[in-house]
C-alpha cells in the first residue's frame, strides 16, 4: 500500500522551482552533459511543477517526447501553466504503476521521487519494462547521511546500494552511482 506520508506536499511546489535550485543544478545543462538529445522519447517520474520536464522538452525538441507523470493533479496543474510544448504529455498516475506502453523509452528520469514512492521493487520493475532495449534509467535522489538540513526525513532517505540492488534485482545488466554529492547521489541502469 502507498505511503502517502512519504509524499511530497504539493502546497510547497515552489521549493521545486526557486532560483537557489536552479543555481544548483542549472539542468539545462546537467541534463545535456548526461546525453539528453534531440528526438529523444524520455519519461520524467514525478515530475512536480516541471523544473525538470521543461528543459528536457528543450533538449529532445519537437521530433522527441517528454512524458511527464505525476500523481498530483496540483503539480500537473503549475507545470501546464508554465505552457509546456506539445511534445511535453501529462499523465497523471499513482507509481509505482506507470501507465504507458512497453519498451518505449530512450530515458526515464527520476529525480528525488524514488524515494517517495511504495513497493521500490515494483517501482524498480516498471522502470525495467518501460525502458526501451539499450535505453537509460537515472535515478537522482537523497542521501540519508546528506549534510543539509533541507529535504525529506533522513528515515525516508535511501541508500545508493538498496536503489542499485532493486533495479538489478529487476533485470537491469548495470546499475551503480555515478555521481555522488554532499547531499545527493545519481545512479545510471541500464
Ligand atoms: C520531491 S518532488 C520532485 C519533483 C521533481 N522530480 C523535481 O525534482 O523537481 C516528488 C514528486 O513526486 C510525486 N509523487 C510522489 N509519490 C508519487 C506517486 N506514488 N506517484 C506519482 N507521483 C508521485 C509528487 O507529487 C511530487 O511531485
Amino acid at each position: 500500500m502507498a505511503d502517502h506520508e512519504r509524499r511530497f506536499d504539493p502546497s510547497r511546489y515552489h521549493v521545486l522551482v526557486n532560483p537557489q535550485r536552479q543555481a544548483r543544478w542549472d539542468p539545462p545543462r546537467f541534463l545535456r552533459d548526461l546525453g539528453v538529445k534531440a528526438g529523444q522519447v524520455v519519461l520524467d517520474l514525478g515530475c512536480g511543477p516541471g523544473f525538470w520536464t521543461l528543459p528536457l522538452a528543450e533538449l529532445v525538441g519537437s521530433t522527441g517526447e517528454v512524458w511527464a507523470l505525476d500523481v498530483s493533479p496540483e503539480m500537473l496543474a503549475v507545470l501546464q501553466a508554465h505552457h509546456p510544448p506539445a511534445h511535453v504529455r501529462a499523465v497523471q498516475a499513482e507509481l509505482p504503476d506507470v501507465p504507458l506502453a512497453d519498451a518505449r523509452m530512450d530515458l526515464v528520469w527520476v529525480a528525488f521521487v524514488f524515494h517517495e514512492v511504495e513497493p521500490p521493487r515494483r517501482l524498480a520493475e516498471e522502470l525495467r519494462r518501460v525502458t526501451r532495449p539499450g535505453g537509460r534509467v537515472l535515478v537522482l535522489d537523497w542521501r540519508p547521511d546528506g549534510e543539509s538540513s533541507g529535504g525529506p526525513p533522513r528515515s525516508h532517505r535511501l541508500w545508493p546500494d538498496q536503489v542499485v540492488g532493486w533495479l538489478r534485482e529487476a533485470g537491469f545488466a548495470q546499475a551503480e552511482p555515478i555521481r555522488e554529492y554532499a547531499d545527493d547521489y545519481l545512479i545510471l541502469a541500464r
